[in-house]
């Protein structure tokens, strides 16, 4: 009897001890299964995506650390189309989300401002539209921010200039409106094509 009270105790203690290495690899996987709910996927790149399994990190095109938490999701040129989900801003490790080159359409959740880990995010050649989200100027780790060939409106949010990080910034052939920053980080770029008037092609490079 007093073995079994030994036992839970122990039990609970681990818990205790360990809650996030116990809960982030399953609320990875919902959040990844989730994505893969709201993208139509007609050459099944995300078959291997099976959410009963412990954790995303044997599905193809997901990359995990040592502690078994997502740091990549590679989905480049994947036919994909469908829209984001906030949930993706739960992958606190995520280095870099690769979804270029797909038919992925609606907005740019706010939510990948949390993503505070992320060093690549890289969305070109896709059909999001609504602004880029503010939020993304918390993302202090970013290098390469590639929004380019989507339909995004509105103006470049000022938070962007924060980023220190920042090497490759390209935001070309979108319907952005509004003045590029020239301070902060964007005082470090060298415009490669910068029309006063028309800001339509504002592809920036160090
Ligand atoms: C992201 O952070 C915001 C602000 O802290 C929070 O409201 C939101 O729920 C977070 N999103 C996710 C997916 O955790
Ligand atoms: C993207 O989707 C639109 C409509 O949903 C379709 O007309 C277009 O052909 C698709 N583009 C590609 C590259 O699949
Ligand atoms: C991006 O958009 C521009 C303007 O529409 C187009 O000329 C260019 O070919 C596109 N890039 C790619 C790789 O499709
Ligand atoms: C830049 O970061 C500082 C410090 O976190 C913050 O106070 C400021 O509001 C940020 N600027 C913009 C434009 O977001
Ligand atoms: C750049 O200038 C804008 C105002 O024009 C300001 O909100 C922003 O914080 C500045 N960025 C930095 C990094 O100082």
């Amino acid at each position: 009897m007093e073995g079994e009270v030994v036992v839970v105790f122990t039990l609970l203690l681990l818990c205790l001890l360990h809650p996030f290495s116990f809960i982030s690899a399953n609320m990875e996987g919902d959040a990844l299964h989730t994505l893969r709910t709201n993208l139509e996927d007609p050459n099944n790149v995300l078959q291997s995506w099976d959410p009963t399994l412990v954790n995303p990190c044997t599905w193809f095109h997901v990359t995990c650390n040592s502690d078994n938490s997502v740091i990549r999701v590679d989905l480049g040129n994947a036919a994909l189309s469908g829209q984001l989900v906030p949930q993706l801003g739960l992958l606190k490790n995520l280095q870099y989300l690769e979804l270029y080159s797909n038919n992925i359409s609606g907005p740019i959740p706010s939510d990948l401002g949390n993503l505070t880990s992320l060093v690549s995010l890289d969305l070109y050649l896709n059909s999001f539209t609504g602004p880029i989200p503010e939020t993304l100027g918390k993302l202090s780790k970013l290098r390469f921010l590639r929004l380019n060939n989507n339909s995004l409106t509105g103006t470049i949010p000022m938070s962007l200039t924060n980023i220190t990080a920042l090497q490759v910034l390209d935001l070309s052939n979108n319907h952005l409106s509004g003045v590029v920053p020239d301070n902060g980080s964007f005082s470090l770029f060298t415009p490669i094509r910068c029309p006063v008037d028309e800001l339509n092609s504002n592809r920036l490079s160090p």
